[in-house]
């Protein structure tokens, strides 16, 4: 199962405590994200990423305009938009193993057999770290443990916030192929914030590069190639180019947004 989402005209602004001011993070966003979709948003530091995908999970409310999910205004927070946040989360009071079970428990509102969590373990690489608590793990390890359990319910929509950041680059790519591997398999739409350029021309059908103050959609890029991708063809490394320039770009064009 997957679902469409859907932002139209859509602007966040905050308030700055400390200047009595204002900042807008968002301004008139437009996205339509069909159901299935392998989407990327990337971006500078600042630009807005997290705050459009916490407000595509319903943590924070636009402050103009809508976003929609399957055609319905997004209220709230629902187990069919799964979030892997910047900072994982998991529960510090559970083992990695409690983790996975807790919210597939929690999805199904059944428990679910050990084979099962056994292979998500696996599959995280921490087979052998199961009964550890997540202060007892590395930070890529705790990353690694938050992927599998947002995964493991298989959400309709997953709102990925650089869910791979704080790893080396081989287990990145090893996780890229495995998240991969699981959207081919199931098609759930994927929306996932990335810095990495190559990152988002591995993984993602289109590109939303994102500029910032105020975080604007600077340019949509369809990604031509078939998968699994190759890092080193022609093809790919043009489009890095092409993107490192409307990144330039993107920072040229900002305007000072803080008031
Ligand atoms: N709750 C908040 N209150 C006030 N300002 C906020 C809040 N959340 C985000 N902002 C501001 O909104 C802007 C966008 O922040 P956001 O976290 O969405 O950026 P980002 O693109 O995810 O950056 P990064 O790549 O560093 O994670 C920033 O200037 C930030 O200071
Ligand atoms: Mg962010």
């Amino acid at each position: 199962m997957s679902a469409s989402v859907e932002i139209k005209s859509l602007s966040k602004v905050f308030a700055r405590q400390e200047t009595n001011g204002t900042l807008q993070a968002l301004d008139n966003i437009n996205l339509s994200v069909p159901a299935g979709e392998f989407i990327t948003l990337l971006g500078a530091s600042g630009c807005g990423k997290s705050t459009l995908l916490r407000i595509i999970a319903g943590l924070e409310v636009p402050t103009f305009g809508e976003a929609l999910f399957n055609g319905e205004g997004i209220r709230g927070t629902d187990s069919k938009r799964g979030l892997v946040f910047q900072e994982h989360t998991l529960f510090n009071w559970l083992t990695v193993r409690g983790n996975i079970e807790f919210a597939l428990k929690s999805a199904r509102r059944h428990a679910a057999k050990k084979s099962e969590v056994d292979s998500w373990l696996e599959l995280a690489g921490l087979s052998e770290f199961a009964n550890n608590f997540p202060h007892q793990l590395s930070g890529g390890m705790r990353q690694r443990a938050a992927l599998v359990r947002a995964l493991s319910v298989s959400p309709e929509v997953l709102l990925l916030d650089e869910p791979l950041g704080a790893l080396d680059s081989f287990t990145r790519m090893s996780l890229q192929d495995e998240l991969m591997r699981l959207w081919q398999e199931r098609r759930n739409t994927m929306i996932m914030v990335t810095h990495d350029i190559d990152e988002a021309i591995y993984l993602s059908q289109r590109i939303v590069v994102m500029s910032p103050r105020p975080g604007r959609i600077a340019k949509v890029l369809e990604v031509p190639m078939s998968y699994p991708r190759n890092r080193a063809a022609d093809d790919y490394t043009a489009l890095r180019t092409q993107i490192l320039k409307f990144m330039d770009f993107a920072r040229d064009e900002q305007e000072e947004y803080i008031i």
